[in-house]
């Protein structure tokens, strides 16, 4: 079954350049999650990589120059692909593109590609800022191709500098947002994700088992649709490639945090798992055990963010909120959704099999403020049910 993110076909060409070595895990994550990959190389890149790798991660037959022939496989592949991403491209071959030089089997495929095209340079930081390289990636940009910038960083050649190619995981984002509508262009997201910490003494704190994943999926398939993202998350670690990452620790801070960005947002999704309760004092010093049997805690409400969220709303502007419930689920959705004044909410069954904290997987209620209109059920991946939850918000 095709879906935004599986059953795609990518093309994928590969340069002389150093930054190859990356592409066979690029090959092996496009596969493993359940696309399908055609692979180009350059001469010069058979040099850097085997063809022989290639085939093992692809399962299919590298195509080189020497399949360069009247079968025409240039026309054909690109009429295939939904996507050409040239990772790495070198300067030399960025040049002809932009040119439209088709001296080979990959560049004559980027010159006759109908389909995005998406290209990854990567050299040394002074072949990238050669003004000819620069021109370059100028003129391609104006002819519709999708440039990345590398990053800064190490260079594999030994020395620092930009020039640096993204990583198999970065390039598998780009790829899934150069396949997707961006019918959330121009949209700004603000999303709050996974669990605060609450400390009681330097060393302990109260929290909960959230993960963020349901966060960052919402996030991340935001970013795909061509949506500006920033994500206020809890102290978990979180992909953040292309998006914008506030990290915070308690839900004061958060609070602090969704304060701060709320007006910038035309989406809030408050999918972050945040403590009600924090202790009334933090003990400067670690908490000794004393020999007592019990220990007692005093405990102050935390404020409630999405209520906050709710009060500093802007016309036009959109509120999603999240309830973790165990029970009587849609009633106490619809409660919350008219005391934090939300557009909808997804009412999340925690206590059902895979559903909730921690695991890939999630069953949601979308709840609309409206109550003539229905409830819509979400089971699956986090990652594919929150795509398919931005459809039906930004279709309404
Ligand atoms: C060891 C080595 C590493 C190279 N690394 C790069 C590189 O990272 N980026 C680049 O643009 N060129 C690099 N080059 C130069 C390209 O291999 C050269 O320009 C070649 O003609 C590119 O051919 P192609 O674009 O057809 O693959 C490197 C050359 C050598 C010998």
């Amino acid at each position: 079954m095709t879906s935004f993110n599986h059953g795609r076909k990518i093309l994928i060409g590969i340069t002389g350049g150093i930054a190859a070595y990356k592409i066979p895990e690029l090959i092996r994550l496009i596969k493993k999650s359940g696309n399908e990959s055609e692979i180009i190389i350059t001469p010069s890149a058979e040099k850097f990589v085997t063809a022989m790798t290639l085939e093992t991660l692809s399962g299919r037959k590298v195509l080189t120059d020497s399949d360069f022939d009247s079968s025409i496989p240039h026309i054909k592949l690109t009429e295939w692909a939904e996507v050409f991403v040239i990772a790495p491209c070198t300067a030399n071959t960025l040049a002809k593109i932009a040119y439209g030089i088709a001296d080979n089997l990959l560049t004559s495929a980027a010159i006759a590609a109908k389909c995005p095209v998406v290209i990854f340079p990567a050299m040394n930081e002074k072949m990238y800022d050669n003004p000819a390289t620069q021109e370059n990636i100028s003129l391609l940009k104006s002819h519709g191709v999708k440039v990345i910038e590398p990053s800064s960083g190490e260079l594999a050649c030994g020395v620092s500098g930009k020039g640096r190619m993204p990583e198999p995981r970065e390039i598998m984002h780009e790829i899934l947002r150069a396949l997707c509508v961006h019918d959330m262009a121009g949209k700004r997201v603000l999303v709050t994700a996974g669990p605060t910490h609450e400390y009681i003494d330097p060393v302990r704190y109260i929290s909960n088992p959230s993960s963020g994943k349901m966060g960052i999926a919402m996030s991340r398939s935001a970013w795909y649709r061509g949506a500006e993202v920033r994500v206020i998350h809890g102290p978990v670690d979180v992909d953040g490639y292309g998006m914008n990452l506030i990290r915070v620790t308690s839900a004061e801070e958060m609070l602090e945090a969704v304060r701060e960005n709320i007006s910038w947002a035309d989406y809030v999704v408050k999918a972050a798992a945040v403590g009600d309760y924090r202790a009334k004092e933090i003990s400067a010093h670690k908490i000794k055990r004393g020999g007592k049997d019990t220990f007692t805690l005093e405990l102050v409400q935390n404020p409630d963010i999405s209520a906050e969220a709710g009060r500093l709303k802007r016309p036009g502007q959109i509120l999603i909120g999240f309830a973790a419930e165990t029970d009587n689920l849609i009633a106490n959705a619809r409660e919350k959704i008219s005391r934090k004044n939300l557009d909808y909410i997804l009412a999340n069954d925690v206590a059902a099999e895979n559903s909730g904290f921690r695991v890939d997987t999630n069953m949601l209620k979308l709840i609309p403020r409206d109550e003539d209109k229905s409830v819509l059920t979400f089971s699956g991946l986090k990652d594919e049910i929150s795509f398919d939850i931005w459809s039906r918000i930004i279709a309404r």
